[in-house]
């Protein structure tokens, strides 16, 4: 599967917009966790790490930063910027967020708990475990 943006639902109203996402709907995956990531210092970066089995939605529910992705191919950079688009990553990609505004919050739904051994941490690891499949 390929990652891509995912438009949300965006129910507009005079008191306030609402955007939601479920699963079957809106992403390919049952969420088991979530996560979000905040307050982070100008020019710092997040990520640099694939995961093996772990898929991802990843929403800016708030302010904007980049997610850029790798396959072992080709580079992609996505702005989020809005909370009612996400960025869905399916496993083996690698990733790193970087470009964070100040006060941007960055959602994060998953299908897997938390397991530091699915974790790729190292580039050449990930592009090697590549080439193996
Ligand atoms: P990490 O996934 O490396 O952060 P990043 O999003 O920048 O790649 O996680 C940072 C630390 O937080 C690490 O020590 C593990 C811990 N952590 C959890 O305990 N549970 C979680 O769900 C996540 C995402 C991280």
């Amino acid at each position: 599967m390929e990652a891509r943006l995912i438009n949300l639902p965006k129910i507009l109203d005079k008191r306030g917009n609402l955007s939601f996402f479920e699963h079957p709907n809106q992403i390919p995956f049952e969420i088991k966790r979530t996560y979000w990531i905040y307050d982070v210092p100008g020019g710092e970066m997040r990520g640099s790490h694939a995961f093996k089995e772990q898929q991802e939605f990843i929403i800016a529910l708030s302010g904007s930063f980049d997610v850029v992705i790798h396959n072992g191919d080709k580079e992609q950079r996505f702005s989020l910027n809005r909370s009612y688009y996400g960025l869905y990553i399916p496993k083996m990609y690698w990733r790193r967020l970087e470009n964070f505004s100040t006060n941007s919050l960055a959602l994060i739904v998953s299908d897997k708990s938390y397991n530091e051994h699915d974790y790729i941490r190292d580039f050449e690891e990930f592009k090697k475990l590549l080439n193996e499949k």
